[in-house]
């Protein structure tokens, strides 16, 4: 199959909602990162999203909807997500929730549990499509399984092309960093650390929110040690390259590479996924890569829970 490049005009977001109407796959921009997109009652088009990334078919999608309206069709609105919903929707936020049983989803979008995460992307090029589309959507991010997740079309080009009909070009991600996850089914827990920071969330809701680790804390399906994978190996916490190495700094701590040289955290999560590849091309075969030490606060939160799986052993 050759993937086409969809333009992001009204033509194109024609194209790509067509392409799902038929119950074929299409890379969309979000302000994250870019979902690979399917029909998300149909079956066949929710095994092809699973095939397509070689993702265990154990680990559930995000089901993406246009608005509010539009997500309580198929999950159960809590107070609690409603008021998330008002303070962070559209946006990089995603709830786990009671799963409306009966309401059309494929079985294969929820991997058969009772529940299932719901997202309000923000970007304009996304809204639309799944406005012009009018179904929901279902879209992991859109790379191989356990690979660095795409912020440009260009990225699911390389990791996905032949795989999928087209994707839709919307340039680089605003965030560059995935949704944050919240598991709202019982007390609200951080099932992943995204684009919206665990204190913003925290402020909304009144309390601290269940955090990984924690006894009481829910154990999220997919999240797997070793994730976000480049070729080369990666070390962390590091202040200065040892021979060979790549060093990508923060900060006062300048590299061959930086996420951010003033030390912005927005900057940092925005350019982490293209500086990932970069420093991996840079590193070439066998080679190594040292990270800077971003402290663990705000959006550096969801940073370092990436470069920890990216560092992590791989099976
Ligand atoms: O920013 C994002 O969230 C991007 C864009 C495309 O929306 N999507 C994304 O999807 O990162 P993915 O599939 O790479 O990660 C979704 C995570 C997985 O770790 C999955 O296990 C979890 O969401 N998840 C999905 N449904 C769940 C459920 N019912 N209960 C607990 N975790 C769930
Ligand atoms: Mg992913």
């Amino acid at each position: 199959m050759e993937t086409r490049l969809i333009a992001a005009t009204s033509e194109g977001i024609a194209e790509a909602a067509g392409v799902l109407r038929a119950g074929g796959l299409v890379a969309m921009p979000t302000e994250t990162v870019y979902g690979l997109a399917g029909d998300a009652r149909d079956d066949h088009a929710v095994a092809r999203i699973y095939a397509a990334k070689n993702r265990p078919s154990f680990n559930p999608l995000i089901v993406h909807l246009p608005d509010l309206d539009a997500v309580g069709r198929y999950a159960v609105l809590t107070p609690e997500a409603r008021a998330l919903a008002a303070a962070f929707w559209p946006g990089p936020l995603t709830m786990v929730l009671p799963l409306r049983e009966g309401a059309g989803l494929s079985p294969l979008v929820t991997a058969g549990l009772p529940t299932v995460a719901v997202r309000v992307p923000a970007h304009p090029l996304a809204r639309e499509l799944l406005r012009v589309a009018g179904l929901p959507v279902a879209a992991p991010s859109a790379n191989p399984s356990g690979r660095v997740s795409p912020t440009r079309a260009a990225h699911v080009m390389a990791g996905l092309a032949g795989r999928i009909e087209a994707v839709l070009d919307g340039g680089a991600c605003a965030v560059g960093v995935e949704s944050t996850i919240l598991g709202l089914d019982g007390p609200p827990a951080l099932l992943r650390p995204g684009g919206v920071t665990v204190e913003a969330v925290e402020a909304v809701l009144g309390h601290p929110l269940v955090l990984p680790g924690d006894p009481a804390q829910p154990k999220a399906p997919g999240q797997l040690a070793s994730h976000y994978a480049p070729e080369a190996r990666v070390r962390l916490n590091a202040t200065r390259a040892r021979p060979g190495e790549v060093l990508v700094g923060f900060g006062a701590v300048a590299g061959d590479l930086s996420l951010s040289e003033s030390g912005d955290l927005v900057e940092a999560a925005a350019r982490l996924f293209h500086l990932l590849r970069e420093a991996d091309a840079l590193a070439g075969p066998g080679g190594a890569i040292a990270f800077a030490p971003v402290p663990e606060t705000g959006l550096g939160r969801a940073i370092n829970d990436r470069l920890r799986r990216a560092a992590a052993p791989r099976p």
